[in-house]
């Protein structure tokens, strides 16, 4: 017994020993262990890390507005200049969506301007793809007008709504003589190994618009069609589009019914568009395609001294109340509004002296409604932006351009279709902004405006500028995806590179 009880007595005592020193030695590991972080400085990293994301919340509480623009233009100085990188990152008005950008493109470490500005390699397509369309004639031997002496004109009209084609391809033309710009975003190199993007210079919209329609009873091909076969086959038969089977080639598709038949074919591209409206997802889709505004026929207000209270009418439509597709809810809304006294409609088109009423009716509008009708994108958001009412969109399937660095709710008021045609909900939904509110937008809006502003030469931060932005930032994900292609170069070719005349397949992302 005696015996008996010694030993487990020892034993008692020798678990208890062996619990104290189990736990000393994990206080002194636990101790050690955050030494060791302390001096080589990982709680630092982590502390930094964290920061950003406490940013996040403190940019997206909508607390301040200011930090949005800042983080907007921030953005866009990675293409341009890494001491205003830095400088915002001091200042705390990084957006750390764009932060994960910078390292995508520089890989960590922002680089000096050669290496963001967009390096473009156009195709020197004959003159009836883009100027020969503006009845621009060639002299020498040149595709090319000289664009530091003569610029042919575009045509006016509804037709420089879809002008971007124009002003992309005099921005490229341009970047060849020194001092053009000083802000300068692309650049065009003459061997094509060395670009990001390929260009294809084929004036696609004007194309459509000029030459694309049937008379009545004349059975030929519309020439448009001709020339969209015709670059088919040009482009088909390049090395630049066999390497890549065209993945890394930029084309211009505006016009919601340019480039109908062609896109079926060269829907490997990245394409510049206004919406995806009458596109298939396989065709077209958010990841490799790049949204651009119209062009506004309503110029811009500048000095705009306007308030709340000096522009009388609350809410202002202009545009056709009875469309074919989708447009169902213009006529619905039509009803609901028509009798509200200070909602205003002017139904038609605002071509010739309707664009001077139009003008006079945003300027004096505190909203403007944005409602889809055809496509689900229109001029009238863009004409509004530069009028500074502030928009009301109306339209489930639009899309936005920029919209990774541009959050639209600041400045315009999103409704669902489905909740728009509920009786009183869109009215009492506009008359709830107050004044201090409707400020704020109107503000930003003066802010924004000159995102959506094309010029020749480009200015810094203009359409022209953030529409290549939006480009470079697909880049890296395009490369990715042309060096993933390659993975069974060895393989007998497939349908996908070969470019038969065959449907897309539906997921190919
Ligand atoms: C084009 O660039 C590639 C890669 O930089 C280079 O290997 C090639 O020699 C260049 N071609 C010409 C014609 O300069
Ligand atoms: C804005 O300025 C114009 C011309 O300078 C003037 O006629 C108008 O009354 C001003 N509007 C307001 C709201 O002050
Ligand atoms: C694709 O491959 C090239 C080499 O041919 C390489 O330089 C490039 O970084 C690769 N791109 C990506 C996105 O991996």
């Amino acid at each position: 017994m005696a015996e008996r009880n010694a030993s487990s007595s020892i034993k008692v005592v020798f678990r208890k020993s062996s619990v104290l020193f189990f736990t000393t030695t994990s206080i002194l590991f636990l101790m050690s262990w955050f030494f060791v972080l302390r001096s080589t400085g990982r709680v630092r990293f982590i502390d930094h890390k964290l920061l950003p994301n406490s940013k996040l919340f403190s940019t997206f509480d909508g607390s301040s507005n200011l930090q949005n623009v800042e983080s907007a233009f921030w953005n866009r100085a990675i293409l341009v200049d890494s001491e205003d990188v830095e400088a915002a990152g001091e200042s705390g008005t990084i957006n750390p969506i764009e932060k994960g950008k910078v390292v995508q493109h520089g890989g960590g470490k922002c680089n000096r301007n050669d290496e963001l500005v967009l390096k473009v390699f156009m195709y020197d397509l004959p003159p009836e793809f883009h100027f020969g369309l503006l009845g621009w004639k060639p002299s020498g031997n040149s595709v090319w007008p000289d664009v530091r002496s003569n610029i042919p004109g575009y045509p006016g009209g509804l037709n420089l709504q879809h002008s971007i084609e124009f002003w992309l391809t005099l921005d490229i033309l341009a970047s060849e003589f020194p001092h053009s710009s000083k802000a300068r975003t692309v650049i065009r190199v003459r061997n094509s190994s060395e670009a990001d993007i390929i260009f294809v210079p084929f004036f696609s919209s004007l194309s459509y618009n000029r030459f694309g329609r049937v008379k009545s009873n004349d059975k030929k091909k519309t020439m448009n069609k001709l020339l969209q076969e015709e670059l088919v086959k040009y482009l088909t038969a390049q090395e630049e589009w066999k390497r890549s089977g065209g993945k890394d080639h930029l084309i211009l598709a505006h016009h919601p019914n340019s480039m109908l038949e062609a896109r079926m074919k060269l829907w490997p591209a990245t394409f510049i568009l206004s919406d995806f409206g009458r596109y298939p997802t396989s065709i077209a889709n958010v990841e490799k395609d790049v949204i651009a505004p119209y062009k506004h026929l309503i110029s811009s207000y500048v000095n705009d001294n306007s308030t709340f209270d000096s522009r009388p009418t609350l809410l202002y439509f202009q545009g056709a109340i009875y469309r074919k597709d989708g447009g169902l809810a213009r006529q619905e809304l039509f009803y609901l509004l028509k009798d509200e006294k200070d909602a205003h409609f002017s139904f038609g088109s605002i071509q010739n002296d309707g664009i001077e009423k139009a003008t006079e009716g945003m300027r004096a509008s505190k909203f403007c409604l944005n409602v889809a009708g055809d496509t689900p994108s229109s001029n009238r958001l863009f004409d509004a932006i530069a009028s500074h009412c502030v928009p009301v969109i109306i339209s489930d399937a639009i899309e936005l351009p920029y919209e990774d660095v541009l959050d639209y709710s600041e400045f315009c008021i999103f409704v669902r279709t489905s909740d728009a045609i509920k009786e009183n909900y869109l009215i009492n939904l506009i008359r709830g902004i107050g004044k201090e509110e409707w400020t704020q937008m109107w503000n930003k809006l003066k802010e924004v405006e000159h995102f959506f502003e094309f010029h020749f030469p480009s200015k810094e931060n203009d359409a022209v500028h953030m529409i290549w932005q939006a480009v470079a930032r697909k880049v890296p994900a395009l490369k990715l995806k042309f060096n993933r292609s390659k993975r069974f170069s060895r393989s007998p070719p497939s349908l996908d590179t070969e470019l038969k005349s065959i449907p897309a397949p539906r997921n190919f992302w």
